[in-house]
């Protein structure tokens, strides 16, 4: 791999889940293997950027020449993101973020009780990070790149995170298909973004999760310097 320089883009990739803890013992997560964002931040770092990568409990190793700083929950999640987005080129959200975490998690463990069968949670929501990061002002604003996980309508949905977040791009999939997307080695995607006069898209059909990163990677770094240059 190349060596990120100095002067080399700086990119902050969150993946993963997210952890919220219920008490000592138990908590609400997803089944999000961070495959994707790891990807990410292999083929980021291969193409010499500098990259950051905030990241949910994973069994991955970290990619060779990633600076990888790990989370647990949404909040620490965002915590991090927003430390580092403001000195960041771009940032792309990969992470699978709880929407919910418990209102406060017990200090001791819950306990079963013999005289009732049902347990109340009482959730509220959770910040959304790349909506924040997308919130920057001016000079603090990463390219900011999104991911959506979708099962129906996929370009509509796709196009309303857009422009609801206020991402520059996002990379809209298909859950619902056997073998892609959640756990597995492969995925298939719908790449849209932003253009000063309308939204472009690209399809990516499916293949590994490597070579959609690589493509992803490389779209995004070009609408970056466009942008730049522009
Ligand atoms: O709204 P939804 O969860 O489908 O949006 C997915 C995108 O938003 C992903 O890029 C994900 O990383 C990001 N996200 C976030 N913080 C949240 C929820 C989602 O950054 N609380």
């Amino acid at each position: 791999p190349v060596a990120a320089s100095a002067s080399a883009p700086h990119m902050v990739i969150t993946a993963g889940p997210t952890r919220e803890a219920l008490d000592p013992v138990r908590y609400l997560s997803n089944h999000s293997s961070g495959k994707m964002g790891y990807a990410l931040a292999a083929e980021a770092a291969a193409q010499g950027a500098r990259v950051t990568l905030i990241s949910g409990p994973v069994n991955l190793p970290t990619p060779q020449g990633v600076e990888r700083l790990n989370v647990e929950t949404a909040v620490q999640m965002h915590e991090a993101s927003l430390k580092l987005a403001p000195q960041a080129a771009l940032f792309i959200g990969c992470a699978a973020v709880a929407d919910y975490r418990a209102e406060s998690a017990a200090e001791h463990k819950l306990k079963k009780t013999d005289d009732r069968d049902t347990l109340t949670l009482t959730l509220v929501k959770n910040p959304d990070i790349i909506a924040d990061v997308a919130a920057l002002p001016k000079g603090q604003r990463p390219f900011v790149v999104g991911f959506a996980a979708e099962t129906q309508n996929i370009e509509r949905y796709a196009q309303d995170k857009l422009a609801r977040k206020g991402l520059d791009m996002i990379v809209a999939n298909d859950v619902s298909q056997q073998g892609l997307g959640f756990g597995s080695d492969d995925n298939a995607a719908l790449l849209l973004w932003r253009t000063p006069t309308h939204n472009e898209q690209l399809v990516a059909p499916p293949q590994p999760k490597t070579q959609l990163a690589a493509l992803i990677i490389q779209h995004a770094l070009k609408q970056l310097s466009l942008i730049s240059s522009g």
